[in-house]
Order: C-alpha cells, then structure tokens, then sequence
C-alpha cells in the first residue's frame, strides 16, 4: 500500500517536498567528521537526501533500499551518472543484504513503517559496532491543523494511526541499543498560497492517502470544500496559509 502510493507520487515529489528538503539537511548536518567505506539509505524515494550524499561522500558504495518499486525505478534512472549507488527494493523492518554498515541514513521515511521498534531492532543489527545512524523523523504535531479541521468535519472519518511522538521514538531507538549522541526536535510553520495550494502539495508528497493526512475513508466533494473553506479562515498566514511540520534528527550510535 505504502509502496504503491509513493510510487505514484515518485514524478512530483520534489517539487514539493519543501519540509522534507529541509530535514534531510538536518540529518546531513549532523553527522560527524567520518568518510565510511560504504553506506546504507533507508527510504530513499527520489533521492532528496540521496542527492546530499553523493555531495559529501562522492562515490562512497551506497545502498538505497526504499519499499517502493517505481520510487527505486525512477531514482536509479534519476542518478545513472552514479554507479556507486545500488538501488534495492526492500524494507526497513526487514532488509538483509548480508552486510553491516558504518554509516546508515533515513530521512522522511521510518515515520511510515508499520512497526517502529521491528524497523530499529533491524537498523541496529545492520549497523557497524562503532558506526552511526543518522535519523530524519516527521512526528506526531505534523500538518496538526489539517487533522483538526478535518476532525471538526467528519469526526468518523478521523484517522485512526497517527504518527509517532518525540517521545515514542527516543525510546524506541534506545530500546533498541543505540547511543543517542545528539538530537534536535523541531516544530516549523510552512507557508502555502492557500488551502488548495497545500492540500495539492501534500497529494503531490504521497502523504494524502497515508497516516498523516487521511482517514479510513475519503472525504466526499462536499466535506472537501468545507475542509478548504475551514481550513483557509482558521489557519491564515502572511499572503497564505501556514502547516505545522514537527520533525526531529538522531545521532546514534552502538
Ligand atoms: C516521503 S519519502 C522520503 C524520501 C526521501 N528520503 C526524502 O528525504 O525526501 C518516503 C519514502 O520512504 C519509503 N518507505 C516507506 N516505508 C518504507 C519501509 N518500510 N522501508 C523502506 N522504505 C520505505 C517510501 O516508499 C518513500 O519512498
């Protein structure tokens, strides 16, 4: 399910993937001074965090495991100038290639596996004594304004998953052995035209149709331009409309 849908949004992601760009930095930043001999990705979709990689550690032997087969498709077509990238259809809760790795990313991606502390539990064995993980996560607070307009609407259509909390993946990650070295938690209140502009951007990043955004079942056309209208008078910014994205970055080691 997860698959599909990304693979469906692979064309126009970047595009809008403002937030996501944004973190994806954050997980670069925080690494330390290190140049590892291979490195794994986790949720590459269409290499936002990928392409940051080839930037700092050119031609350093790359895993890109992502779920999606049409997101690594169009990734491994997107970076053919870089051989030194291997794109893997896999999972994050279960991927075994046969190698540990000293330097392992996720940025944007493990806030949608369907069990957080399986997907740790594999991360840490795939990692190096010694190595670090570095971990880019959209929590709980993210796009909060859509999910209480749309609460407001159709309170039975209200989501029943919700992404996972600060607190929740701090201690998933250190159940599952790791050393937290650093961390950064942050909540950012992204500007759009209007509601249609951001509900139209949030399609286009894959997420209408998954935890973050959407119900068990469809908003009609009805409740859709309610959830417009609502959305453009409660939540008005600056010559638009502002969305919540709280995100927080891992430094781990083990
Ligand atoms: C929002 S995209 C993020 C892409 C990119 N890392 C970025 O920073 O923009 C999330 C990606 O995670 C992938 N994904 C979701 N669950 C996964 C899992 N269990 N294992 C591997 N990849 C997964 C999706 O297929 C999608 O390509």
């Amino acid at each position: 399910m997860i698959g599909q849908r990304f693979s469906a949004a692979a064309e126009t992601y970047d595009r809008h993937a403002r937030p996501q760009l944004a973190l994806a930095q954050s997980v670069i930043s925080m690494l330390p001074e290190m140049y590892p001999e291979q490195i794994l990705e986790l949720g590459p979709g269409t290499g936002q965090l990928t392409r940051l990689l080839t930037q700092r550690f050119p031609e350093v032997p790359t895993d890109a495991v992502d779920v999606a087969e049409k997101m690594i498709e169009h990734s491994r077509v997107k970076f053919s100038k870089f051989p030194n990238i291997n794109w893997i259809v896999g999972d994050a809760q279960t991927f075994w290639g046969g190698d540990r790795y000293p330097l392992i990313v996720s940025s944007s991606a493990l806030h949608w596996v369907d069990d957080l502390k399986a997907a740790c539990e594999n991360i840490y064995e795939l990692l190096e004594p010694g190595g670090y993980f570095a971990l880019g996560m959209m929590l709980k607070g993210t796009l909060k304004e859509l999910h209480e307009t749309r609460r407001q609407i159709a309170p039975e259509k209200t989501p029943e998953i919700t992404l996972p909390s600060y607190d929740e993946v701090k201690a998933c990650l250190q159940k599952a052995g790791f050393h937290l070295e650093r961390r950064q938690h942050a909540e950012e209140e992204i500007i759009y035209t209007d509601a249609n502009a951001f509900l139209k951007a949030i399609h286009e990043q894959g997420v209408t149709g998954g935890k973050v955004s959407a119900g068990n079942a469809p908003l009609n056309r009805a409740e859709l331009g309610q959830l417009v209208a609502d959305y453009q008078e409660t939540y008005p910014s600056d010559g638009g409309i502002y969305a919540t994205y709280e995100t927080a970055t891992f430094l781990l080691t083990k």
